[in-house]
């Protein structure tokens, strides 16, 4: 069954191999392995290292190993190592000498170290997809919401007028970078570690280019030790990903604040809420609250990892074994919060009429009231003074700025005029607001644009 029982006298201890074995993990990547290894015995026999028949025979028991596995005929069991030794020991089973020769100039260490990378660049694709799902929601939300009117916050504390579709794109460009830096990550990691062997190549003439092509790499790895060693694009990634569970829970938190009986601004759908078994009346945002409660597992694994890789000296140790349940659950967690996210952002109801009556009052407009002033000859820091009177007058009397009369604001300044009150309509604040970037339509429409466009690329 081992894959190095030969200078061993005695028989593992069953605590040993039960802590040691990594097969109750590292079999999520069995498709992987055997990808890697059909391009091993391909460049074996390209090589002259393995003959023609030798080779068939092995590709062909791979093949047959993954399509029984794929159906359920063949089962993974605990007593192997790993999926590496399952693997060779099912093969040799079945079509005998040749699967001996499977592992030819190759060790475990460059084997796991391609295997993870294969694993983890499909990953990766999958992980952009979802992101592009969620870009595309977002962009129907923003095309939508374009007159949405809403109150902008800082603090928390109502602030200037938006609109749905500006406050939308601002989450648009945080996960349009997580998509690039997804990329980046790709572009950075794909280069083929096998053939490094165990961390100092070997001494048959592999051809590690040809593998690297069969393998879709863009070339082989340049140095063999770093090769079996490197986990820095696993720290990458879950940096990525600790990144997208990091907006998403920022997200989830705005929503769950929309949400709340005193916003009202967005109504979650039934079918992503949940109740109570106790308050009849209750619609609890879980799903919100779920997302954002794990954002700190995703950040945990990456902690766990630079944490794991810091004091690690060249090259492989088993340490690195660590690697992996800490990826597949980051990575399947992060999978799982995009999707429920993007189905609970494409299912909810915006309260236009809320939003907007929100931004009416909290005196949104008093920026542009101060502007208003500017515009006619007053000094920026006058006109805040007299427009924070004005605020005071309408705490005082229980109304809005848009409510005064033209005599109560003449008593306060002089130079204000009947057209105060269109230049701080809600309408004007969000669409005098023009430069790219910010709220007004015209502005918002040309980003929409540019987001299609990097959309469809
Ligand atoms: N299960 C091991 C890992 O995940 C595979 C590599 C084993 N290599 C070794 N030299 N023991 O890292």
């Amino acid at each position: 069954m081992k894959l190095w029982g030969g200078r061993f006298t005695k028989e593992t201890n069953q605590l040993v191999h039960n802590f040691n074995a990594s097969i109750s993990f590292d079999q999520k990547f069995y498709h992987q392995d055997i990808e890697g290894s059909m391009a091993h015995v391909k460049m074996l026999a390209k090589q002259g290292i393995l003959t023609e028949e030798d080779k068939d025979a092995i590709v062909n028991g791979l093949l047959g190993i993954r399509e029984d596995l794929e159906n359920g005929i063949l089962e993974i069991t605990a007593e192997h190592e790993d999926i590496h030794s399952f693997v060779e020991a099912v093969l040799t089973e079945r079509i005998g000498e040749a699967g001996k020769r499977l592992h030819t100039g190759r060790s475990r260490n460059d084997q796991v170290a391609l295997d993870m990378k294969l694993y983890t660049r499909d990953e990766i694709d999958e992980l952009s997809g979802l992101v592009k799902g969620l870009l595309t929601e977002l962009i129907k939300v923003m095309e939508e919401h374009i007159d949405t009117y809403m109150p902008g916050f800082t603090h928390l504390q109502k602030a200037q007028p938006i609109t749905l579709a500006h406050h939308i794109g601002a989450y648009f460009e945080m996960f349009d970078r997580d998509f690039s830096r997804l990329s980046d990550i790709r572009n950075r990691m794909n280069y083929c570690p096998l053939g490094s062997g165990a961390l100092a190549g070997t001494t048959y003439p592999l051809d590690r280019e040809y593998t690297a092509t069969l393998l879709g790499f863009a070339g082989p790895t340049l140095n063999s030790m770093d090769s079996v060693a490197d986990r820095d694009y696993l720290i990458e990634l879950l940096s990525a990903l600790s990144t997208i569970a990091m907006h998403l829970s920022r997200f989830c938190e705005e929503i769950i604040i929309w949400n709340t009986n005193e916003y009202r601004f967005v109504e979650i759908d039934d079918s992503y809420s949940t109740g109570s078994s106790i308050m009849p009346q209750k619609k609890n945002p879980d799903i919100a609250e779920l997302i954002r409660g794990k954002a700190g597992r995703v950040y945990g694994a990456l902690v766990s990892m630079l944490t794991t890789m810091k004091g690690i000296p060249l090259a492989y140790n088993k340490d690195m074994q660590e690697d992996k349940e800490l990826t597949f659950d980051a990575i399947d967690t992060v999978k799982g919060c995009l999707a429920l996210f993007t189905g609970m952002i494409s299912s909810m109801s915006f309260r236009k009429d809320v939003m907007e009556a929100s931004a009416k009052n909290g005196f949104t407009n008093a920026t542009d009231a101060a502007d208003y002033l500017v515009n006619h000859g007053v000094a920026f820091r006058d006109a805040h003074g007299v427009v924070g009177q004005l605020v005071l007058f309408c705490i005082e009397k229980g109304i809005a700025l848009d409510d005064m009369t033209l005599e109560e604001y003449k008593a306060i300044s002089p130079v204000f005029e009947q057209d105060i009150f269109e230049a701080i309509s809600l309408k004007t604040c969000v669409e005098k607001r023009m430069t790219i970037g910010a709220p007004g339509q015209e502005a918002m429409k040309k980003v929409i644009e540019i987001y299609k466009k990097k959309l469809e690329q």
